[in-house]
């Protein structure tokens, strides 16, 4: 084994060797100096992130697990994103935490790191940090909460809130009713239980090789998280034993893999967003494109909400995410290999599907080709995703009127305006809803229906945003549009009234103008009125410097990594 990087502040007997020693000598032992490696545990526990709030206590059985090797663990908080809490949106602040826990990670004398995540944005965050620094890494994701049930029926936290607040709007359910299901949406701790963004995320972690196999997915309240949390624990110091750093684990292959995964298990359209920016930070060459070529092809395999009916407790219970990968084991990549060193597809061998209503086989699947599709047309020039899986059948090929809306406020000023000139088959159009635009790049995506067309029964219609959408949301949405609106993409161009062609089959989002005199309109002014234009902080940095959804949403100067290297002291 080389030496570690901790010995650089740790090992000398000279002045500097000496404080970095005595101010850490609060406990720990003696023999904490003498070349054990020394772990962070990058834990995003808050308050203010309720979906992690129990990783304080993963926490304290992932540093049993690092004691008992022979490693010192050390808690690490990072900046966390609670994404019910933040404004306007948590997405904002994605690349601030990564590139916070990455300097962090860089700064300290730290030979390993175990990442703590668990809701929507903290682990793609952590990835990026880790991507980054190139430390050996593993995460454990928080794990899904337990189902609650309201009245007797389950509730999938996140898309039954979307389900409900429509039937309120549609007259179809009291409000009373309403605010008391609000009580039973969040039984236990843990994130969103449906095959949200979360979910997809801690499940996409292990697929990439990033988690300890068999935990993700694993309930937060399962006493069995904490078990793995402690395996965790030990094999992290093994990881630093044998150099095993994101940069050998994070391969082309092991994204091959994480996409074939999101498209069997119906994941998140966020995880296109996150996994080109993990792949960003490591050089991996990984495109838009490589999302429909690779995916759209892998059969639907997990009925789970928002697509389908059941929720991450079930998925557990039916054989998890090992019992998924199974099926599709043919169109993994071998030579992937995982946090333990081993191929990934090793781990799926003894896996079983114990509930084939919840994971069908491949040979029944929920549907024989899933995916996300990537639209083009002079609507898109550079790109935007769409989740047929997600979306009505019949609404996958059609030509319908633009409703345009030139912001969200726009949007909630106008939608349920009785005298709004829409119709079932209009195409509702919301813009500078992109990174640059609102700024962060809201879910703002799958915007609500009018609510006329709610009492008349409509259920669904084609929406194009160049925002993102919920995880845990469904429509027929066209989001991601690519380049957005405020960065001069032809979505800032188009006026109530226009048509609008959908055709997902053939892979095209157009509106009927020639080109010239599409290219020969300005901007709307209203859209550029409602843009934000901060001028100091995080936000100005952000608008100045991100990167489009087409490509991750990076900041410029974050894609790459910098590795761990730091010659400098100050002393
Ligand atoms: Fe945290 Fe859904 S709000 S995962």
């Amino acid at each position: 084994m080389s030496a570690l990087r901790s010995a650089a502040w740790y090992a000398g007997r000279d002045r500097d060797g000496y404080i970095h020693r005595a101010w850490m000598r609060r406990g720990l032992p003696g023999s904490a100096f003498d070349g054990r490696p020394h772990i962070a545990v990058a834990n995003t526990a808050s308050d203010l992130t309720p979906c992690n709030l129990h990783l304080t206590d993963v926490a304290e059985h992932v540093k049993q697990g690092v004691w008992a090797a022979g490693g010192v663990p050390l808690n690490l908080p990072v900046v966390s994103l609670g994404e019910t809490q933040l404004r306007p949106t948590a997405m904002l602040w994605r690349n601030m935490a990564a590139m916070a826990t990455e300097e962090m990670l860089r700064a300290n004398p730290i030979d390993g790191v175990v990442l703590l995540g668990g809701c929507d944005k903290t682990i793609p965050a952590l990835l990026m940090a880790a991507a980054s620094v190139d430390l050996p890494a593993v995460v454990v994701p928080g794990g899904p909460m337990l189902t609650g049930t309201f009245r007797g029926t389950a509730l999938g936290c996140g898309t039954d809130v979307w389900r409900l607040s429509e039937e309120v709007r549609a007259g179809t359910l009291s409000e009373k009713d309403f605010l008391d299901s609000e009580s039973a949406m969040i039984r236990s701790r843990g994130h969103c239980n449906t095959m949200g963004t979360a979910s997809t995320m801690g499940l996409l972690a292990e697929v990439l090789g990033m988690v300890l196999p068999g935990t993700a997915g694993l309930p937060a309240a399962d006493s069995r998280l904490l078990t793995q949390a402690h395996e965790t624990g030990r094999l992290v110091v093994e990881m630093v034993a044998e150099d095993r750093r994101p940069s050998t684990l994070l391969t082309r292959g092991s994204f091959n893999n994480a996409i074939v995964a999101l498209a069997a298990m119906g994941g998140s359209t966020n995880a296109v967003v996150h996994l080109l920016a993990i792949a960003g930070r490591l050089g991996v060459p990984l495109v838009l494109d490589d999302f429909d070529r690779i995916g759209t092809g892998v059969p639907l395999l997990v009925d789970l909400q928002p697509a389908g009916r059941h929720l991450m407790e079930d998925l557990h219970r039916a054989g998890g995410l090992a019992a998924v990968l199974r099926e599709v084991l043919d169109l993994l990549d071998p030579e992937a290999i995982t946090v333990t060193g081993r191929p990934l597809v090793e781990s799926l061998h003894a896996a079983r599907i114990w509930d084939q209503e919840v994971i069908r086989t491949r040979a029944a699947p929920l549907l024989p080709a899933a995916g996300i599709a990537v639209l083009r047309g002079n609507l898109a020039p550079a790109g935007a995703i769409i989740k047929p899986a997600a979306a009505s059948p019949e609404l996958l090929r059609h030509r319908g009127r633009a409703v345009v809306f030139d912001s969200v406020e726009d949007l909630h000023a106008r939608i349920d305006d009785p005298g709004l000139d829409v119709d079932a088959a209009s195409v509702l159009v919301l813009r500078g809803c992109g990174p640059r635009g609102y700024p962060g790049m809201p879910e703002v995506s799958n915007l609500p229906l009018p609510a006329k067309l709610l009492r008349a029964g409509v259920r669904d219609m084609v929406r194009v945003c160049d925002g993102r959408m919920s995880g845990t949301a469904y429509g027929t949405v066209v989001l991601h549009v690519c380049p957005e609106a405020a960065a001069g993409g032809p979505l800032d161009r188009i006026r109530t009234g226009d048509w609008i062609t959908l055709d997902v089959a053939a892979r095209r989002i157009d509106v009927e103008l020639p080109q010239p005199e599409l290219d020969a309109r300005p901007p709307s002014p209203a859209m550029l009125a409602a843009l934000a234009r901060p001028t100091r902080g995080w936000e100005r940095l952000y608008v100045d410097t991100v990167l489009g959804a087409d490509t991750g949403a990076d900041l410029t100067f974050l894609t790459g990594s910098s590795g761990h290297a730091v010659p400098r002291e100050s002393h």
